[in-house]
């Protein structure tokens, strides 16, 4: 049996419930994993809310890691006793332990704790594919980055500084930009009392930035249109306050821009691209460029509250369960 959160309609944080669920053997193609770390996303409140509609009642999560502890049939991308975590697959993240398909679990390095990891698999990789494959940065670019004290907007920091790229960085507090800048954001814009196209401004010399990552969505979309050089890049990763819609003309007016709205399944597939991908993250955790831990721990039965605080704007960093 497993202890899991389930949630059987959607809405607010209080529509998940935890609940004992029977556990079987790994058929084939398939492993069970004992979750030693279960990353909250803020996807999981779009699943929950019922923005993505699932089938209910379901499980929720798609990001954790853990030990193999049983494989079926025909599996040979890992093995029992691996360390490994994962980032796509079913929903069903939130539990202590489940089957499912091995050809997403990525072995796990030494040198990657199963902590760090569990902020890395879905946040890490997001930083990835944005800043190596969406809109790939060279170095030496200056771009704006929303939500920069965020889970995924940590690691996006230090990859920045990594790559010598000045990130401006939107946050909500000062508190947040103190975080940001520690982690290698070099501007930060304070949205609660900042314009951020003017800071942008003020901060390129009137050039504006070349590209704009904005997970935010409908709050912050005219501001990204507003800071970008003209044929510059409008990266729509993410829609924390509310849907984006947008009026291709406004592209002209805007400065001829280039839109693009990615989802990490068209990025991170094939497997050995997924495999790829978790190199490159690994090497920079191992290399001490990218240091990252969990900053908010609850435990499994405290999913909901997990949710209220990252709906509510209270996290920075990364938030796990801990099962
Ligand atoms: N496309 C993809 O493949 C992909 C993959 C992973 C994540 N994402 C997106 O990337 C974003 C970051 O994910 P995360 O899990 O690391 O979350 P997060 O950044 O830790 O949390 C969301 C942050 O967004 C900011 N925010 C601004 N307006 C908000 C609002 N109305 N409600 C809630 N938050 C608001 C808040 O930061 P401030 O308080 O500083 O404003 C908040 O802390 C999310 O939008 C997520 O959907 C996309």
């Amino acid at each position: 049996m497993a202890r899991a959160i389930l949630f059987s309609e959607t809405g607010g944080p209080d529509v998940l419930r935890l609940e004992t669920v029977a556990v079987g053997d790994p058929g084939r193609g398939q492993a069970r994993v004992r979750h030693t770390y279960v990353a909250v996303n803020f996807i999981d409140i779009y699943f929950r809310r019922g923005t993505y509609p699932l089938p209910l009642p379901n499980g929720l999560g798609s990001d954790a890691v853990g030990v193999v502890e049983a494989v079926g049939e025909g599996v040979t991308d890992v093995r029992i006793g691996d360390r490994v975590g994962y980032l796509l697959g079913p929903q069903g993240a939130y539990a202590d332990v489940r089957v499912m398909p091995a050809d997403v679990l990525i072995p796990l390095p030494a040198g990657v704790s199963d902590s760090a990891a569990a902020t890395l698999m879905m946040k890490g990789m997001t930083a990835q594919y944005l800043f190596r494959q969406v809109y790939p940065l060279k170095g030496g670019e200056t771009i704006l980055y929303h939500a920069a004290a965020g889970g995924v907007g940590l690691i996006a920091c230090q990859w920045a500084r990594a790559l010598g790229v000045t990130m401006i960085g939107t946050v909500s507090t000062d508190e947040k930009a103190a975080v940001a800048r520690a982690n290698g954001c070099v501007h930060t814009i304070v949205t609660s009392r900042e314009d951020i196209a003017k800071r942008v401004r003020e901060i390129t010399d009137g050039r504006g930035v070349s590209v704009a990552y904005d997970s935010v969505g409908r709050d912050t979309l005219m501001a990204s249109l507003d800071s970008l050089q003209p044929r510059g890049a409008l990266v729509s990763n993410g829609t924390s306050s509310g849907p984006v819609v947008i009026d291709t003309m406004l592209l002209a007016m805007k400065g001829s821009i280039w839109v693009t709205r990615p989802a990490m399944i068209h990025y991170a597939a094939p497997r050995a691209k997924m495999l790829e991908m978790a190199n490159e993250l690994f090497g920079l955790v191992q290399s001490g460029k990218i240091v990252s831990e969990p900053a908010q721990t609850f435990g499994l039965a405290d999913a909901a509250e997990a949710h209220r605080l990252l709906e509510g704007r209270k996290t920075t960093g990364a938030t796990v369960l801990v099962p």
